[in-house]
């Protein structure tokens, strides 16, 4: 009875153990490294990577690298791959060992294969022509041939000022033609900027040092706008003394570049500058002007409504000869009378 308790007792021990090895101790003590643990590789390049397949706790003696391209070469446990020109889009690099239970111990390694951007262009959605102020035009920036595409910024410019930012939500790993939009209002200030969009293909630490950058042509911008008026407005009315010189300034700004009809007082020629002068004012200059400013896209007027004043300095010097006059007849007078 006792040797049959003992012989329970290690029965029972011996199937703890054996159990607990295959549920605590997992058969994969470690898995295989990749170094470097990530790939870069621009389409048509070489590559290479080398695995360990198992570094200090190797007990089985079958493992591998799997992989549809290039050469495996083997050291020991380490594997080493390489490829003269890595043109495949769905390439793998499965690692693996396999244990003394037959369980398999894997790694994979991370390929991203790119490929700039074959060309990058920009344009306007549905428009030719002409732009005008305060309203809306669709940009769009076409991108071809490029992978991945979900590692791509594209950045719209006008002049050096980034107008914003966008990027794919394909997830599509060969190479793809895309268009991204943006919608600008572009106001008079804008006029002559040139448009264009950079990409820039972000790829992380593991990729090229300086991102690869595709820029497009750019995209001269012509804003037309209608006339505007660079004077202030006048007062109701300008006063001006006769015989001055009277500037009536109605310099406006507007692309196409405007043109200017005058609607003057008196049947005086017709005038078509923005600034209109007169050396020398008479009282037939009185009345109202108007300027009319025009182009393509509008028409501004401006009013000037001129008043004339006498100018009194001839009567006051006059009057001070009156005057004089006056005060030397009187005198002699006086000395005549005195003696
Ligand atoms: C392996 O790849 C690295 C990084 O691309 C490179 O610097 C190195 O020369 C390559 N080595 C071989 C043997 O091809
Ligand atoms: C194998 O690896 C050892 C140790 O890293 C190295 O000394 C030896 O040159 C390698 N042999 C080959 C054929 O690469
Ligand atoms: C461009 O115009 C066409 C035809 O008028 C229209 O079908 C299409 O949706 C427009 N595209 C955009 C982006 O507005
Ligand atoms: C991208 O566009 C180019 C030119 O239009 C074309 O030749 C190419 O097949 C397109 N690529 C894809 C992936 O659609
Ligand atoms: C008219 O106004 C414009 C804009 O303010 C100014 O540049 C120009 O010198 C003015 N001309 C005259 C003759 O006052």
């Amino acid at each position: 009875m006792f040797m049959h308790f003992i012989l329970l007792v290690s029965y029972s021990l011996t199937f703890l153990c054996t159990h607990q090895v295959s549920s605590f101790d997992p058969s994969c003590t470690e898995f295989p490294v990749f170094t470097p643990s990530a790939l870069v590789v621009k389409y048509g390049d070489p590559a290479n990577v080398t695995c360990d397949a198992c570094q200090k706790d190797c007990r089985g003696d079958s493992f591998g690298l799997e992989t549809p391209v290039g050469e495996v070469r083997q050291n020991g446990t380490t594997m080493i791959w390489t490829v003269d020109r890595l043109t495949e889009w769905d390439t793998y690099l499965i690692c693996y060992y396999n244990t003394d239970d037959g369980d398999q111990c894997t790694s994979t390694v991370d390929i991203t294969i790119y490929q700039p951007p074959e060309s990058v262009s920009i344009s306007f959605v549905n428009h030719t022509g002409m732009m005008f102020e305060n309203q809306q035009y669709t940009l769009q920036c076409s991108v071809q041939n490029v992978a991945p595409v979900q590692s791509l910024t594209v950045t719209f410019y006008r002049g050096n000022t980034a107008l914003g930012h966008q990027q794919s939500n394909s997830e599509q790993k060969k190479p793809v033609n895309e268009s991204f939009t943006l919608n600008i209002t572009p106001s008079r200030e804008h006029d002559g900027a040139q448009y264009w969009c950079e990409t820039k293909l972000e790829l992380g630490p593991a990729g090229p040092q300086r991102p690869p950058v595709v820029t497009s042509e750019k995209l001269p911008a012509i804003v037309h706008y209608g006339p505007e008026l660079k004077e202030p407005p006048n007062p109701d009315v300008i006063t001006i003394t006769e015989g001055d010189t009277l500037h009536l300034n109605c310099s406006s700004v507007g692309n196409p570049s405007p043109s200017y009809t005058w609607t003057l007082p008196t049947n005086s020629p017709s005038y078509s500058g923005s600034v209109l002068t007169i050396k020398s004012v008479g009282f037939e200059h009185e009345g109202q002007y108007i300027c009319t400013v025009s182009n393509t896209v509008g028409t501004v007027t401006k009013e000037f409504n001129i008043d004339v004043q006498v100018n009194s300095i001839p009567y006051i010097i006059a009057g001070m000869i009156l005057g004089a006059l006056v005060l030397v007849g009187l005198s002699v007078g006086c000395y005549c009378k005195h003696n």
